[in-house]
């Protein structure tokens, strides 16, 4: 079998709702202020859940979509910067949760381009023949790495997971897949400092990168990122269009990482074409780094906005700096 498809989506979002109004009580913003400028309206924020917790449920409703046992499963990758515990890894430990006994588990990070670039690794494996049955799922809690008092980041992102599961088959499902990376800008976006400290360490490990103390918390240069997305996205979806042959126009919905929707509105215009078809749940969602694609997908699918045969982008953009995207035939 020469191909890859993806047989089911899956999201899983905490129960906490929390609105612009409820951050305005933590700190100095607005409704006004978060809505005009990105778009969101709320977001989902982990109170009782883990991250497994949410990978869980992402990952069970992909795999009753895709009729899949936990046994079939023959390779997990998570994308995630705010796995559980670094070690294990939330891919193992979602392995466990799960039963899936006969998969290789490894996480994966990229920040918000996190899905895409686990979605390329998951179909060479298949495409390699290693692997069969691929359970991919983008991840967050970001809220533990928000610094809340900081309104210029805290108001921005939302917790959740989405998940998509990759089989080999005889059509092809993934037409065409870019990713790249720029590590010399990757200090517009970090968080969280570990000190290096051992016995041989006879003075402060405190990590500086570029002369830069890296962040406890997240730390973004939001209008620097800003212009990244601006600049990478529409490059990016342009290169996977020549890649496989297809135009803008023949494209029915374009599915973006969710970060701000005046990101999505600037590439509906460079691309020359009509907003309405880039799929938005940032309004609810706010920005769930890898998990936002995938959470997308899986909201697009129960609404049965996904029909046979439709083609679809996706792309992703944010921490490293890193950008992807690919083009998927439902
Ligand atoms: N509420 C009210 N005011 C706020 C605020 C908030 N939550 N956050 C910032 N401000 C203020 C700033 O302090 C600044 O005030 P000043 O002019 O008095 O200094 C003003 O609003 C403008 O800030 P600025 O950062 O220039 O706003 P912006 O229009 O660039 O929008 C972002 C900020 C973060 C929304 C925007 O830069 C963005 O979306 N960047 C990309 C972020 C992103 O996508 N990140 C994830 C990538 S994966």
């Amino acid at each position: 079998m020469a191909g890859v498809k993806i047989s089911g989506y899956g999201a899983g979002l905490p129960k906490l709702a929390v609105t612009n109004d409820d951050l305005a009580q933590i700190v100095d913003t607005s409704d006004e202020w978060i809505s005009t400028r990105t778009g969101i309206r709320e977001r989902r924020i982990a109170v009782d859940e883990t991250l497994t917790d949410l990978c869980v449920e992402a990952a069970k409703a992909a795999m009753a979509q895709a009729e899949v046992m936990a046994k079939d499963l023959d390779l997990i990758i998570v994308a995630t910067v705010t796995a559980d515990l670094p070690l294990p890894n939330a891919s193992c430990m979602l392995q466990r949760a799960l039963g899936a006994v006969n998969a290789t588990c490894f996480d994966l990070s990229a920040a918000c381009s996190g899905f895409i670039f686990a979605m390329n690794t998951a179909q060479m494996y298949i495409r390699g023949g290693a692997a069969k049955t691929a359970l991919v799922v983008g991840g967050e809690i970001l809220s533990k790495i928000l610094d809340w008092t900081d309104r210029s980041t805290c108001v921005l992102f939302g917790d959740g997971a989405g998940a998509a599961v990759l089989t080999a088959s005889e059509t092809e499902g993934i037409l065409g897949i870019t990713t790249g990376s720029d590590g010399a800008k990757g200090m517009a976006l970090n968080f969280m400092e570990r000190e290096i400290a051992n016995p041989f360490k006879k003075t402060s490990g405190k990590i500086d990168v570029d002369d830069m103390d890296v962040s406890r918390f997240l730390y973004m240069e939001g209008p620097e990122i800003f212009k990244f997305a601006l600049t990478k996205v529409p490059v990016s979806i342009s290169e996977v269009l020549k890649k496989t042959g297809y135009k803008a126009a023949d494209i029915d919905y374009f599915v973006l990482h969710q970060a701000n929707y005046r990101i999505l509105s600037s590439v509906a215009k460079r691309l020359h074409v009509s907003e309405d078809k880039f799929y938005v749940n940032l309004d609810r969602c706010g920005n769930t780094s890898a998990a936002s694609i995938p959470i997308a997908m899986a909201e697009m699918s129960r609404r049965g906005l996904l029909k046979k045969g439709m083609k679809i982008v996706i792309a992703g953009f944010g921490g490293g700096l890193t950008w992807g995207a690919a083009l998927i035939e439902v």
